[in-house]
């Protein structure tokens, strides 16, 4: 995976931004954006949300150069199990994009943020169903279809 964050974020950003309780913050309200979104509310059927909620926060202050609490998986192999289309990837970055804003982190901060959620994209977006599977053997791949 190509994203490095502290090279994009220096030493100071997850000060400058208030914390961790920041960036809880502004996952607090993502999720809260998900789980009610017509179409990506159905990839997280199987979740539940104060779990996603803060592995996604110990995720990215680590990226940040805070501790690093994440012992989850890289996320290419998180992902692997749902077919996520670049159009999810694009709708979830734009709701990230209102969750910083309404939390009220600075423009500054929120550009170098969304610069690297974008970075992510390769990892998480597959071009079909048939490039996703199971994380373990009885687990099913996870197809949601777009609404009418
Ligand atoms: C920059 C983009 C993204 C990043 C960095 C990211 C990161 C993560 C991380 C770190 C986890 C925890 C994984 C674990 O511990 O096993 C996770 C789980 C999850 N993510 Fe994402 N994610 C991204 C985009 C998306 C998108 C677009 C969706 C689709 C709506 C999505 C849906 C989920 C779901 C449903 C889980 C829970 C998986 C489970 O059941 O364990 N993610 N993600």
């Amino acid at each position: 995976m190509a994203a490095k964050g502290k090279d994009t974020f220096g030493e100071t950003f997850l000060d400058e931004i208030g914390g961790r309780a920041c960036v809880q913050r502004v996952h607090q309200v993502l999720y809260g954006k998900l789980f009610s979104h017509p179409w990506l509310k159905g990839f997280f059927v199987r979740s539940k949300r104060e779990i996603v909620e803060s592995q996604q926060t110990d995720f990215w202050v680590a990226l940040m150069g805070g501790p690093k609490d994440y012992g989850g998986r890289s996320p290419k192999d998180a992902h692997v199990h749902m077919f996520l289309p670049a159009e999810v990837f694009a709708i979830r970055h734009k709701l990230l994009e209102e969750s910083l804003i309404e939390v009220g982190v600075p423009a500054a901060h929120r550009e170098k943020w969304l610069a690297l959620d974008a970075r992510f994209e390769a990892a998480i977006v597959n071009r079909s169903p048939d490039e996703c599977h199971g994380r373990y053997r009885s687990e099913e791949v996870i197809i949601v279809p777009k609404p009418a």
